[in-house]
């Protein structure tokens, strides 16, 4: 597996000649969580979708997007429809949008693994059961045999997740992944993500326009506001000493905010984890 990640570089973006994006830098490392937040409208998925080729019609882009040695803002549809789904996976909002309602989940793994490899059907099964017990779907031998109607939507987000990484993708866009979510499974389907990027090296880009979401999760957190990255930089900076009015704004929004700024950082409703439990490393200057 390629150590690189994903750079972007001076992407700019014009929809029907509107400006979206003006020229941002996002870099995505391999086993990290790299938090994109903002306000609704400031870009987020459009940045997603231009990392997987799929911007609406109309679309012009500037700059770069740096992927295993290519400019994938370069690529042919062709090349784009290989990597998608592929080497760069993404989970949306809805998992029931990415899943169809009339086939078992067994089918869906498996016939989108075998659309990018040459796997066999039984091995293909075999690697269902192994990717939903990663997931932590639980029973994956009975649950491949179930439709999507049959899981909570907690767990149907973790079948979308196994969808994504089934292919053992090395990049994963999520975009808004647990806004969708009962507030009580949401830490959990999070807790998933990090631990995933961990164990298979992924490079996860968690798009969200919750800034405590990602408090807990993302090493690294960008803030976009009108098509620009107005901070950037580790959480560790970006939350406790806020540069700018906006993200001030957002941090002030948090829940927790006030034990964070003094030294805690306020994560999940249910999760806090304080300043001292980050590393020295990352504390920086
Ligand atoms: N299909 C589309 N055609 C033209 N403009 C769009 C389209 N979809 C979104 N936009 C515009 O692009 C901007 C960024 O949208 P988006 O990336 O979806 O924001 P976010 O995900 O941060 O809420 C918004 O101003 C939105 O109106
Ligand atoms: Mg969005």
């Amino acid at each position: 597996m390629s150590a690189e990640g994903l750079q972007i570089t001076g992407l700019e973006l014009e929809i029907n000649g509107k400006e979206i994006i003006q020229g941002i830098d996002i870099s995505l490392q391999p086993g990290k969580i790299t938090g994109l937040a903002g306000e609704s409208g400031s870009g987020k998925s459009m940045t997603g979708l231009a990392i997987l080729g799929l911007l609406p019609e109309g679309s012009r882009t500037k700059g770069q997007i740096q992927f295993a040695g290519k400019n994938l803002l370069k690529n042919s549809e062709k090349e784009q429809n290989k990597l998608r789904g592929n080497k760069i996976a993404m989970v949306f909002q809805d998992p029931t949008a990415s899943l169809h309602p009339m086939l078992t989940i067994g089918r869906q793994l498996t016939d989108h693994l075998r659309a990018h490899t040459g796997i066999g059907k039984k091995a293909a099964l075999e690697k269902a059961v192994e990717t939903l017990r990663l997931v932590q779907v639980p029973d994956p031998k009975t649950a491949i045999k179930k439709y999507p109607h049959q899981f909570s939507g907690g767990q149907l987000q973790r079948v979308a997740i196994a969808i994504a990484i089934i292919c053992e993708p090395e990049i994963l866009i999520a975009d808004e992944p647990t806004t969708a979510l009962d507030v009580t499974v949401q830490a959990g389907v999070l807790r998933l993500l990090k631990q995933l990027a961990e164990k298979l090296s992924l490079a996860v880009l968690l798009v969200t326009h919750d800034l405590g979401v990602m408090s807990s999760l993302a090493e690294t957190i960008y803030v976009m506001r009108q098509g620009q990255i107005v901070e950037s930089g580790p959480r560790y900076e970006v939350l406790r000493r806020p540069q700018h009015a906006y993200t001030r704004a957002l941090v002030e929004a948090l829940p927790n905010h006030e034990p964070f700024l003094a030294g805690a950082v306020a994560a999940t409703a249910t999760e806090v984890i304080t300043v001292k439990q980050l590393s020295a490393g990352e504390r920086g200057n």
